[in-house]
């Protein structure tokens, strides 16, 4: 089983995904929630393939909502508007229609359907939070949806979503962890049999109830842009000295942060998390070229968020992606607490005062 490819098998399977008729003009709507990493995926190769396995907690409020309308349509060229918030994104436009052209072979239909996209984030778009997670995962969900209506291959749910993983994977990897589930594993991994590095898989059924009732408080230092694309970002990782070990390291820390989610270790569960977000900086740090995206404020915030923890002798943890905004993740029992620190103390550091409320989802659900 382990040179089972699932690009193999749903290549095979595009082979009955080419003849249909539609009439009229169809639509399908899904909303998928952003993640965030607490095991970072930092480092591909091949197609899309992670080289380390990366963890996630899904979102609520770090959305986006992406409705495709679609018929058919004689030429093979693809014919693709890109609206968002209700107006033409060229730039997006083109990376979806690259995207559709790359994923063509695995759904060949998508060749002969003429497609408005119309795509609204939730959370503000200048909040340096990374959309397109959350943007690929609805648009792959919306295209599975797409294959169920038109041949009706994927009315078994764990396939649906495993083709929607997979298909969002190769828009954005982080995009794959956004599946439905709480906490997200994508990256193969001796301990969890089921998972790949082709699709995410959830592990609801691995995770103590004290980490169900985790909040995250988004702290916006700086709204401005991350990396210039996450690709040049991963390619840092290409010639990188400390590439061996950090994918070693990834693992290790994957091995810790399982036993913590499953124990209810939060203690452990602080460690592991912010040695994780440390460790992304540190890579981007000492690659060539160097990449420093944390701001004076982001250090200063960490600091005082260290010594609250020390002072109220209280749990929590939090993280960073690649950008200058912090993560905080707590327990519901300190909510109170926590929201009247971030408010009196930390956001003074935020740019225009903002933060993001935020706690953890579901995973993306169908809307229309
Ligand atoms: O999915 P990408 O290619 O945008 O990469 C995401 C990388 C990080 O956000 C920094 C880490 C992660 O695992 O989400």
């Amino acid at each position: 089983m382990s040179d089972y490819h699932f690009s193999d098998q749903y290549k095979q399977d595009a082979t009955n995904l080419n003849d249909f008729k539609l009439v009229g003009i169809k639509s399908v709507g899904w909303e998928s929630p952003s993640n965030i990493a607490l095991i970072k995926y930092w480092g591909k190769h091949g197609d899309q393939l992670p080289q380390n396995p990366s963890l996630s907690f899904n979102l609520k409020n770090s959305k986006t909502k992406t409705k495709l309308i679609y018929q058919q349509k004689e030429s093979d060229e693809p014919t693709i508007r890109y609206f968002f918030k209700e107006k033409r994104n060229t730039p997006f436009e083109k990376r979806v229609e690259s995207y559709f052209e790359k994923i063509a072979i695995y759904l060949p239909f998508i060749k002969k359907l003429d497609f408005t996209i119309n795509s609204n984030n939730t959370f503000p778009h200048s909040a340096g939070i990374a959309s397109s997670a959350s943007s690929f995962s609805a648009l792959a969900h919306g295209l599975c949806s797409v294959e169920q209506e038109l041949f009706q291959t994927l009315s078994n749910q764990e396939e649906f979503y495993r083709k929607a993983s997979f298909l969002a994977r190769l828009g954005s990897g982080s995009a794959s962890r956004s599946i439905p589930g709480e906490t997200i594993l994508w990256g193969k991994s001796d301990l969890m049999k089921e998972s790949s590095d082709e699709y995410a898989i959830t592990i609801d059924n691995q995770i103590h109830h004290v980490f169900k009732s985790y909040h995250d408080a988004i702290l916006i230092i700086d709204s401005g842009q991350k990396l210039a694309s996450s690709s040049k970002g991963h390619a840092l990782m290409e010639n990188h000295p400390f590439a061996k070990a950090r994918y070693q390291q990834a693992r290790v820390n994957l091995e810790k942060l399982l036993l913590a989610l499953k124990s209810g270790g939060e203690k452990l569960f602080a460690e592991i998390v912010e040695n994780e977000a440390m460790t992304l900086h540190a890579l981007m740090l000492s690659s060539n070229p160097s990449v420093s995206l944390m701001k004076p404020n982001t250090l200063v915030v960490i600091e005082k968020l260290k010594e609250f923890r020390r002072k109220q002798r209280v749990n929590f943890t939090f993280t960073l992606d690649a950008g200058s905004n912090i993560h905080i993740l707590y327990p519901n029992k300190i909510r109170n607490k926590m929201v009247s620190f971030i408010e009196n103390e930390l956001t003074e550091f935020c740019e225009n005062g903002k933060w993001i409320d935020d706690t953890i989802s579901e995973g993306p659900i169908q809307v229309e």
